[in-house]
């Protein structure tokens, strides 16, 4: 326990918010459950993926019969409704007040900075499923820090290869304001224009706002080649279906990250073909892995897995390596770290390692949606690492 959580256990102990048996904590801890607690969204515009996340993690753990390295799981979950104000105070009730094992979240990235921040202190242990804040693999890395997901700027210059390769000279950017949008944005803007390419215009609007009108009619007013865009969830399905209600689809074609259409197909329906992105999945992904990934996640709700899911399996994939490598005993935090940093395995996605931020190194797909499938049409980057710049540890 790092002296930040101890400090912290005893103030609270000595203001009598809580119990704990500490004296033989540390074996019973050893020997007994395993506790992992979950920030994610259950609300707002990105609780579909937070449920996607929450029931990857969980199928993992019962498909090894509800134990890991020999620690029966438990997850106690709290819902970080992407307010990143809310951050700090749940993010310390799991991990002093519940006094997690494991820290899992999330998928915002103003919240994840946040968590991340607190995280790092404490030195809990800590899996991020999702949020992209470039820092978290950069400046504020840890070595108890893993994400599973990408970085934003990782992201937006994989997408830029890919629309500079079909021949995409000139764009204009349309995401919400906030760290995500703002990074995925930078990121593409970096080797879109390092490769010859012209951004005209940034159009950003505040994050969850979903009035999309004035932003597609300068999109329809300035005609540019193409239109880059990061919205996700909720938002963007009604983005796509906006963006197809005032006749841009086939005029100016929309490109993005990924998670504009994971998640989304069903709900957009043929307002979404056409629409080219890049991720690193893509549905129906021809590995022995995603066929049976996706067969079990089908198996136990009824519907195919987006990135959402393989990021929340992968998680767990990674602490189960850990765990591993240690018993179970998750006192043994640096050989536990040192096994989770080197994790290497076959993942739906494809191959999964991570660079020395933590941050995996792995395969961006270029895709298309059609006919409710983001089918792979090439490799937009592989094996492609975030630069990790600025971290030290
Ligand atoms: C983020 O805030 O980092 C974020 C949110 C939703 C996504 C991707 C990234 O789909």
């Amino acid at each position: 326990m790092s002296s930040t959580r101890r400090e912290f256990l005893s103030t609270a102990l000595a203001a009598g918010a809580f119990t704990l048996a500490a004296p033989s904590l540390r074996n019973v801890r050893a020997a007994g459950p395993l506790k992992v607690g979950l920030l994610l969204p259950a609300s707002g515009t990105f609780a579909p993926l937070g449920e996607a996340i929450t029931r990857a993690a969980k199928l993992y753990v019962a498909s090894k019969g509800g134990s890991l390295a020999g620690r029966p799981v438990t997850f106690v979950s709290l819902d970080d409704e992407s307010a990143p104000p809310k951050a700090t105070e749940l993010t310390n009730k799991l991990v002093f007040g519940e006094n997690v094992d494991v820290l899992m979240g999330t998928v915002h990235s103003g919240v994840a900075a946040a968590m991340v921040k607190i995280a790092r202190e404490a030195g809990v242990t800590t899996l991020v499923p999702n949020a992209g804040a470039d820092a978290i693999t950069r400046a504020m890395c840890a070595p108890n820090i893993f994400r599973t997901s990408f970085a934003n700027g990782q992201i937006g210059a994989a997408t830029a290869k890919a629309m500079l390769a079909a021949g995409v000279k000139e764009a204009m950017t349309c995401t919400w304001r906030y760290a995500a949008g703002e990074e995925m944005v930078g990121g593409f803007k970096e080797t879109f224009e390092a490769g010859g390419g012209k951004v005209t215009k940034d159009i950003a609007l505040p994050f969850p706002d979903v009035e999309f009108q004035s932003a597609l009619a300068e999109i329809a007013a300035a005609k540019p080649q193409a239109v880059y865009s990061f919205f996700a969830g909720g938002g963007a399905a009604k983005f796509i279906k906006d963006y197809a209600a005032a006749g841009l689809s086939g005029a100016v074609p929309l490109w993005g990250p990924g998670f504009l259409t994971d998640g989304v197909e069903q709900a957009v329906g043929a307002a979404g073909n056409g629409i080219r992105t890049v991720l690193h999945y893509a549905d129906g992904l021809d590995n022995p892995e995603n066929k049976a990934f996706s067969a079990t996640f089908k198996a136990a709700h009824g519907i195919d897995p987006d990135v959402y899911a393989v990021q929340g399996w992968d998680a767990m994939q990674v602490l189960d390596i850990g765990l591993a490598a240690v018993s179970g005993d998750t006192a043994k935090k640096d050989a536990m770290h040192a096994a989770m940093a080197a994790a290497k395995f076959a993942s739906p996605r494809g191959p999964f390692e991570f660079s020395a931020s933590r941050n995996p190194k792995q395969n961006f797909y270029a895709r298309e949606l059609k006919d409710g499938k983001n089918r792979m049409t090439g490799i937009a980057a592989a094996s492609f690492a975030d630069s990790g710049k600025g971290c030290r540890a």
